[in-house]
């Protein structure tokens, strides 16, 4: 009894669910075919559009305030007793990144974001191979040292727009370790030289505003997540600095996530945002042609 119970209710439940899913497949293409929305336009053509060397030269600006932030803090840590070289990652090792491989760090998120935008530090006279700047880009730099100016053009052979900036030795730090170090191809820099350059790569010419702050926001999660690896390999240190509010040239301090990103982004911030309205509001988008054709070569 029992038994015979049960199989009708299970087929009521059944065709009472395949109603169900019936009446919501049906609300689904009604909304999808007759109510929805629009597709909305497409990222790259909402807002204004702009030349993609003012966006490089936004994003080198905030990157530029955080390397030389983070090579004064790599110099008043080292006074504070902590440590900092190119073993950084090293187990045992109880140091933190040098300002190039904070950079490398950085660099290395933009790889993993969703996003085309690639930034790299090279020399003509570098300590690691791997940061030669070759071809396009070694001629550049010439250009760049006789000049004292940024360099943009297009590089036919990697089909991507390219801006270089000047690295200068703006300490005695920079100088005294890239002459001392064993693997430094020049042992003769002075203040002040261009030691090399901070190149970008984005392979379209124009981009939208919308672009240009998703680039500025994968820029910034790069800064948080080079940050967040040196804060990692604190916690296996023998001797931990305390990590708080503080910088290093208060004493044996570094700074939390927090109180790091807040620091960049209270200096970045108001700069990108004039720059980034100057673009939209004062000059008309035709100019902005003519920027990049003076550019090119
Ligand atoms: C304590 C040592 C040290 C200090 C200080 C230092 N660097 Fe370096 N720098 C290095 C090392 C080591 C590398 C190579 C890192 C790598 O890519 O593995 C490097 C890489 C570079 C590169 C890329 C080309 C190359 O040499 O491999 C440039 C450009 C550069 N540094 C410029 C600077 C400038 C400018 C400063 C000062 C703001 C500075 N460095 C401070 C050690 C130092």
């Amino acid at each position: 009894m029992s038994k015979l119970n049960e199989v009708p209710k299970e087929s009521h439940n059944k065709s009472q669910w395949f109603g169900i899913t019936t009446l919501f497949l049906i609300a689904l293409i009604a909304y999808l075919f007759v109510t929805a929305p629009p597709p909305l336009p497409d990222s790259t053509i909402s807002g204004t559009i702009i030349s993609v060397n003012e966006m490089f030269k936004i994003l080198n600006a905030e990157n530029q305030a955080v390397r030389t932030k983070w090579t004064k803090t790599v110099s008043d840590g080292k006074k504070a007793g902590l440590k900092f070289n190119e073993n950084w990652r090293q187990e045992g090792e109880d140091a933190g990144p040098l300002p190039a491989l904070f950079l490398r760090e950085t660099g290395n998120t933009l790889v993993q974001a969703p996003t085309l935008l690639r930034l790299f530090l090279g020399s003509d006279f570098p300590i690691v191979a791997a940061n030669l700047l070759k071809g396009a880009q070694r001629k550049m730099l010439d250009e760049i040292r006789a000049t004292k100016k940024p360099q943009f053009f297009y590089d036919e052979s990697t089909k991507n727009y390219i801006a270089m900036f000047p690295d200068y030795a703006v300490s005695m730090g920079c100088v005294d370790c890239h002459n001392k170090h064993p693997n430094s191809s020049k042992t003769d820099w002075h203040l002040n030289d261009i030691m090399g350059a901070t190149t970008w790569s984005f392979p379209k010419e124009f981009v939208s505003t919308e672009d240009v702050l998703k680039n500025i926001s994968y820029l910034r999660s790069g800064f948080t997540t080079a940050y967040a690896s040196y804060l990692k390999k604190v916690e296996t240190f023998k001797q931990k600095p305390e990590i708080g509010a503080k910088w290093p040239d208060a004493g044996f301090f570094m700074p939390n996530l927090e109180v790091f990103a807040e620091t960049y982004e209270k200096t970045n911030s108001n700069p990108s945002l004039v720059e980034l309205t100057k673009l939209i509001y004062s000059e008309p988008t035709v100019n902005k042609k003519n920027d990049r054709e003076a550019a090119s070569f």
